[in-house]
């Protein structure tokens, strides 16, 4: 089966194309530096030929509010009415557990609306609803920081691991379109102050992890239960530390 991965030199495009091909599938990596932008429409009409599924793991390359409501909202337009176009039968899209619970963020008011568009079209569908990778735990530090601090809210966290979101997204996008959502998450639900206080002494970072209730999550001021399914979901098997360790150690 041809199945076309927007987004698949990224994280976990790259490894969904490997996975994928492992499976016996033709997966096709699609970005902008093998000539698919969907942005702009750049070969994507020339690569959707003969593709039964799609599955969208683009990312805007900017989380700047305007920036990303525009790449969620114009690269799913493009790329829907494409598909319709092709005969595409599924199309599959990475999101993030809590998206609808967090308007004030404008990184996720364009997921919301990525997920409308896909919610409206006539293209059976399945989103999956990942919580945060390990891979993002860097990232999620640095935009909490301020000068030597970084404050985090003592809230429910369950971060997961790239591989685990992959291996995910491959079985849901060679099965049936759910035509809704499933909620992937890791093994260990922790609380989000203390899993960064861990994280960075383990690092030897010498900022200080502050717990404030009023941290903001990219914009998003939390409760309990915001980045953490609070229904059934899929549990990934890999652990943070049995991660951190081989990623430690260069494996
Ligand atoms: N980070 C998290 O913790 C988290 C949690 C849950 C869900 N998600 C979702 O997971 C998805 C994938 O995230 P990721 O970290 O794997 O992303 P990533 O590593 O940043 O990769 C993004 C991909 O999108 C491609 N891309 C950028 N602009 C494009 C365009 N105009 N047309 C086509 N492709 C374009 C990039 O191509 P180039 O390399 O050529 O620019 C790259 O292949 C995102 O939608 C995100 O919302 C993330």
């Amino acid at each position: 089966m041809k199945i076309v991965v927007i987004g698949g030199t990224g994280l976990i495009g790259s490894k969904l194309v490997t996975g994928l091909g492992e499976h016996g599938h033709e997966a096709v990596a699609a970005a902008p530096n093998t000539g698919v932008n969907t942005l702009t429409g750049e070969g994507v009409a020339d690569v959707l030929a003969g593709a039964s599924a799609v599955v969208d793991v683009s990312n805007s390359p900017s989380f700047e509010d305007a920036a990303v409501m525009e790449f969620f909202t114009a690269s799913t337009g493009n790329l829907l009415a494409a598909e319709a176009a092709a005969g595409v039968t599924h199309h599959v899209a990475l999101s993030v557990v809590g998206t609808e619970r967090l308007p004030e963020s404008g990184y996720f008011r364009a997921k919301i609306a990525q997920e409308n568009l896909i919610e409206k079209s006539p293209i059976p569908y399945s989103i999956v609803h990942a919580t945060q990778f390990f891979e993002f735990v860097r990232r999620i530090a640095d935009d909490a920081t301020d000068g030597d601090t970084v404050r985090m809210p003592p809230v429910a966290f369950q971060p997961i691991a790239g591989d685990d979101v992959a291996r995910a997204v491959a079985k849901v996008v060679v099965g049936a379109p759910l035509n809704g959502r499933v909620e992937i998450a890791g093994p260990e639900r922790s609380r989000m102050d203390e899993f960064f206080r861990d994280t960075l002494a383990s690092w030897n970072d010498p900022r200080e992890v502050v717990s404030d209730l009023h941290a903001r999550y990219f914009g998003a001021e939390l409760t309990e239960l915001s980045l953490v399914p609070v229904g059934d979901a899929v549990l990934g098997q890999i652990r943070y530390g049995d991660w951190a360790g081989q990623a430690a150690a260069g494996k």
